[in-house]
């Protein structure tokens, strides 16, 4: 397992959620607005990669007010992080089985968790009955291979936000940069569970794949812009980079070393994203 916490996921959900494009996400929520209207009935999304369940808080008080969501994930430990965090966020859970019901605003959510390998099992969860699959900060940690799967495999709307671009810049800069970030580009490409990563250049591949399959595909970008504000996830983001260049072998632990403490007080970062909306043509 690739192995995200619970505390990694909520100290980057701020700085997530305002990083994504609003324009895209006006589009699929108006596409989601007018299935509501027209077919009398809950809208039902699927979120690959759920984590502790971001994207349904970033999203559910733009859908229509019946939802029904899936969210999937491999890691146990996650899906249980979603339930609590879910339940927190929500003004009333309406009821806790056989789905965990939520009120927020005057939307009414019902919920259900899967755990599902996706690197092996992408085709079946897309069987599943769906408006939308949604995804956020997912589609860069799987392989080339696997996107020609999951996009032949898609049959309904896709909308995923925080696909990693490879930018990066940290202000005051370091003579290092450059070369840390190249060693950083070479920890993304590793095995993440679905063979070698894509890493930043998922978004295109997933371009390529989409537009190939009969889907208009419409990308924004969806910048993090940190400061000092956010100095703990400042702090996070270079102590896992260095973390991830040291893996590597491509720098000196010195160099690694010297280059930390300037990232970690760095007064503003900015790291590049992709969202992304897919659309069947047919
Ligand atoms: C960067 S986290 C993003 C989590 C969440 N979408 C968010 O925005 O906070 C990537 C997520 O993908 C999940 N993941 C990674 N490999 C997976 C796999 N093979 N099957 C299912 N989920 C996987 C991880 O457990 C993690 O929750």
């Amino acid at each position: 397992m690739t192995g995200f916490s619970a505390q990694w996921l909520a100290l980057r959900e701020p700085a997530d959620h305002r990083a994504r494009d609003r324009a895209l996400q006006d589009r699929i929520c108006e596409q989601l607005a007018t299935v509501a209207r027209t077919e009398q009935r809950a809208v039902r999304l699927i979120d690959l990669g759920c984590g502790s369940g971001s994207n349904l808080r970033a999203l559910a008080t733009a859908l229509p007010a019946q939802q029904h969501w899936t969210l999937v994930d491999y890691d146990p430990l996650l899906l249980t992080a979603a339930r609590t965090a879910l339940v927190s966020w929500a003004d009333q859970v309406v009821s806790d089985s056989p789905l965990l019901t939520l009120r927020k605003n005057d939307k009414t959510i019902a919920i259900e968790f899967a755990q599902v390998d996706l690197a092996r099992d992408i085709e079946r969860v897309l069987t599943w009955p769906a408006d939308a699959i949604t995804a956020a900060a997912f589609f860069d940690l799987v392989a080339e291979s696997w996107l020609v799967r999951f996009c032949k495999a898609l049959r309904t709307t896709l909308y995923t936000v925080l696909t990693y671009d490879g930018f990066e810049q940290w202000l005051p800069t370091h003579a290092a940069d450059a070369a840390m970030l190249n060693a950083f580009h070479a920890h993304q490409k590793t095995d993440k569970g679905f063979g070698i990563a894509a890493g930043p250049e998922a978004a295109t591949i997933m371009q390529r794949e989409l537009s190939a399959c009969g889907f208009q595909v419409d990308l924004a970008p969806s910048p993090w812009q940190i400061d000092q504000t956010e100095a703990p996830l400042i702090q996070a983001l270079a102590t896992g980079s260095a973390a991830a260049v040291r893996e590597t072998g491509l720098l000196t632990a010195q160099e690694v070393e010297q280059w930390l403490p300037a990232r970690i007080t760095a007064h503003h970062c900015t790291v590049g994203h992709w969202d992304i909306l897919a659309i069947p043509k047919r």
